[in-house]
């Protein structure tokens, strides 16, 4: 009698599917459905249902009405396939299915194409609290809601442009220890200023509350509420010379938010990232966290 094997899973830290594809070298991957364990949905299930109470509350109004556009499903892990047929037509952005971390220039060029680096493993049914890597329910249920939108769209785009401007204003160094140098700030400068809006980012919101448009906050049940009604949290208007001199650690609650008024502010201020990098601003910011990976500031030297 034929035998029926049970899925292996695609789970993070436990998905040989995906190792594999990292050990071949392969970043760009498919999302392997068929993969899923009966175990990996309900971790899906089990966050999505948990987490809706918390959007209501908490999320930006944009947020809200990508969720209902996707028509994320709240049983089953979302086919990224059938996200992007709903999200293309919107603002052009596709989830693109990847086997891990993407280095910081690759990165930003996706978001210049309208490409989302999408993470397909989801997290152990142990872990649902606390995961320091992105995983589906990151990067699908945090971020891609938000890709919805036109303005926030944009936004990501204005990112890639960053980065290439990044790329040719260092090219011309001769001196390539002075050259890494630089990178190493800019990149550095524009890793906070991605941390503490895309990822991190609040927002006011109708009546002159506050709400969560950070992708961070919106794909954790935990520090989406800490992050609006603690007391241990401030939040202070959002101010570009805060934002690329501020350290960002990221294994804990966040202990200092910013806020903006308004997606037009926020590229705006994108905007003016460019124009600082040009200036030379962003050469010397302050040192701390994050550190600059190897990988990271490789990417950002081939790319010229
Ligand atoms: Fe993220």
């Amino acid at each position: 009698m034929p035998q029926t094997l049970a899925p292996v899973g695609l789970t993070t830290g436990h998905a040989p599917f995906v190792e594999e594809a990292r050990n071949r070298g392969d970043l760009y991957i498919t999302q392997a459905y068929e993969l899923y364990s009966e175990e990996n949905h309900e971790a899906w299930a089990k966050l999505f249902s948990r987490i809706q109470p918390r959007w209501e509350r908490y999320a930006n109004d944009h947020f809200l009405r990508g969720v209902e556009a996707l028509d994320l499903p709240a049983d089953r892990i979302p086919r990224l396939s059938e996200v992007n047929r709903r999200l293309g037509p919107l603002t052009g952005f596709q989830a693109r299915p990847v086997s891990g971390y993407v280095p910081g220039f690759l990165f930003f060029d996706c978001l210049r194409r309208r490409e989302f680096p999408t993470t397909i493993t989801i997290r152990p049914a142990d872990r649902m609290d606390y995961l320091p890597e992105p995983d589906i329910f990151h990067d699908v249920a945090g971020h891609v809601p938000m890709h919805t939108e036109k303005a926030f769209a944009d936004i990501l785009v204005r990112f890639g442009d960053c980065a290439h401007t990044a790329v040719e204003q260092t090219a011309g160094i001769r001196d390539q220890r002075e050259r890494a140098r630089r990178l190493t700030n800019i990149i550095k400068a524009m890793s906070r200023f991605f941390w503490f809006t895309v990822e991190f980012g609040l927002m006011r919101g109708p009546g002159g509350g506050i709400v969560a448009y950070g992708s961070g906050l919106l794909s954790s049940y935990g520090e989406i509420e800490h992050a609006i009604e603690s007391d241990e949290v401030q939040r202070y208007p959002v101010q570009m010379e805060w934002l690329i001199n501020q350290g960002a650690e990221i294994d804990r609650y966040q202990p200092l938010l910013f806020i903006v008024d308004s997606f037009d502010q926020l590229f705006e201020m994108v905007g003016r990232l460019e124009r600082w990098m040009r200036e030379g601003k962003l050469d010397n910011v302050a040192p701390g966290l994050p550190e600059v990976n190897e990988g990271d500031l490789r990417s950002f030297m081939d790319a010229a």
